[in-house]
């Protein structure tokens, strides 16, 4: 590569971004697979690659970071998936958590969400009263109300009473260790309870990649109060959550707040707000922030006959917890930072595909690379691999050209290559390029791990906002 290589265009937007290419370069780089793919895949379930772990374990550690490391106000707990199945009847999702489901009755027999397709319909401004089949026209049936849980059974004989859940939700986890973990957190309310952990729904109709999955991780916050503190609770957590996703470069243009409409309130919640995502299939929920009242201690309190009241130790007063709850997903926000960090440009002649992540969520934080394979090169870059990589995420690349390499690590979103050259073998300097702006500065092989660390550190910003 030469210090030549100069950026056509530097900011060219996301808007070249589509779901397909997030899915080719998933799949070319190893950030994502189909699950099963051996045999023929199992349908909306995806495992995650090196890359795709590495970026997903980010996302979670800047969430981590966020909402607890850097306050004083919320805890860490870590949930079973399986729980007792009283649970379920407290929380109200045997019940209620289910979706109106309708079949075709014409040729194609496909199964869909009822409200989805009223939606789609209004959205076009069609009339509602009779809606049919949108993949064959067929007549649909009557919709039905089908629970999303999945059931399995606890023990090795299926019989009564030995049928649990996976859990739909990681919140109920919280909900139930409530007492037990303001025993031991030795916080007064507010306090809040955080939990990152895989759920589990039956859903109708799941699709686009790893946007709705029967599979998820959640990142949730169950943010216990005062009744009359709620409201104000919650406005705060709507602010600090799109600001997250902002100091992570999400454009801010391709977020929004939405509030939910009474029809759409869960069953829980008396008021909710979703932080919306501008992805390649339109505005869709990246994260819900719920005002949950008391309703699912006072439930766990009559199902399970515990007290689960708060004293608050200046007035005595005994209240129930209100809860505010922030409640996000770990692989929809992967995915948006890959679609809002994708771009695409032209480098002396050729196409330049690159994952503009903010360093501290790149998979890879720098790459060493020998110019050239030979001539005590790789030996010095080895060296210096060695010196970073207790440091971060590093990686030492000897194969193919230095062109190609670069190519390479600009997909998977490496901030920052370090080329080792002829010179380096003179005087002991290094290339330094950056991502972004594509600039190559030399410096001092003894300063690199100094200077990765500072940029690592200092405040970022989209080059896409630029
Ligand atoms: N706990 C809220 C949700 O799972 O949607």
């Amino acid at each position: 590569m030469s210090s030549s290589e100069t950026s056509q265009n530097p900011a060219a937007g996301g808007d070249s971004v589509t779901m397909d290419k997030i899915v080719a370069l998933c799949k070319r780089r190893g950030f994502i697979f189909q699950s099963s793919e051996i045999y023929g895949g199992l349908a909306s379930t995806y495992d995650y690659g090196h890359y795709g772990v590495l970026l997903k374990n980010n996302v979670k550690a800047e969430w981590r970071r966020a909402v607890v490391q850097e306050r004083d106000d919320v805890v860490l707990l870590d949930a079973a998936i399986l729980m007792h199945p009283k649970t379920w009847e407290a929380s109200g999702h045997l019940e209620g958590f289910s979706d109106p489901l309708v079949q075709c009755l014409g040729d194609c027999k496909k199964r869909f969400r009822h409200d989805h397709l009223v939606e789609a319909l209004e959205a076009e401004g069609k009339p509602t009263d009779h809606v049919v089949c949108p993949n064959c026209g067929g007549e649909l049936s009557e919709p039905r109300q089908f629970n999303l849980m999945f059931e399995t059974n606890m023990g090795p004989v299926k019989e009564e009473g030995s049928t649990i859940y996976l859990r739909p939700e990681t919140a109920q986890g919280i909900f139930v260790n409530f007492k037990n973990v303001m025993q031991f957190a030795r916080k007064k309310l507010p306090m809040g309870i955080a939990q990152i952990g895989k759920s589990f729904r039956n859903e109708i109709t799941p699709g686009n990649f790893i946007f709705r999955t029967r599979e998820f991780e959640q990142m949730e916050i169950e943010y216990f109060c005062a009744p009359d503190d709620a409201a104000t609770k919650h406005e705060e957590w709507m602010a600090a959550r799109m600001q997250w996703y902002v100091d992570l470069g999400i454009r801010p243009d391709h977020l929004m707040l939405r509030a939910h409409g009474d029809d759409e309130l869960s069953h829980y919640s008396s008021a909710t707000s979703d932080i919306e995502y501008l992805f390649p299939m339109g505005w869709s929920e990246l994260e819900g922030i719920a005002n949950r009242g008391n309703f699912d201690l006072t439930q766990h309190a009559k199902f399970s006959g515990e007290k689960l009241e708060y004293m608050d130790p200046q007035t005595n007063e005994r209240f129930m917890p209100h809860v505010i709850e922030p409640s996000a997903g770990a692989d929809r926000g992967t995915l948006a930072f890959m679609v809002d960090s994708y771009d695409e440009e032209e480098v002396e002649g050729r196409e330049r595909v690159m994952l503009r992540l903010h360093p501290r969520l790149a998979p890879v934080k720098a790459a060493v690379l020998p110019l050239v394979n030979k001539d005590g090169q790789p030996e010095k870059a080895r060296a210096l691999y060695e010196e970073l990589r207790p440091l971060m995420q590093a990686e030492f690349d000897t194969g193919g050209s230095i062109g190609k390499r670069y190519r390479r690590q600009d997909e998977i979103g490496t901030p920052w290559g370090i080329t080792i050259d002829h010179q380096t073998m003179e005087d002991d300097t290094v290339t330094l390029r950056d991502r972004d702006s594509l600039d190559q500065s030399r410096l001092p092989i003894a300063e690199v791990a100094g200077e990765l660390a500072r940029r690592l550190a200092a405040p970022w910003q989209s080059p896409k906002l630029s």
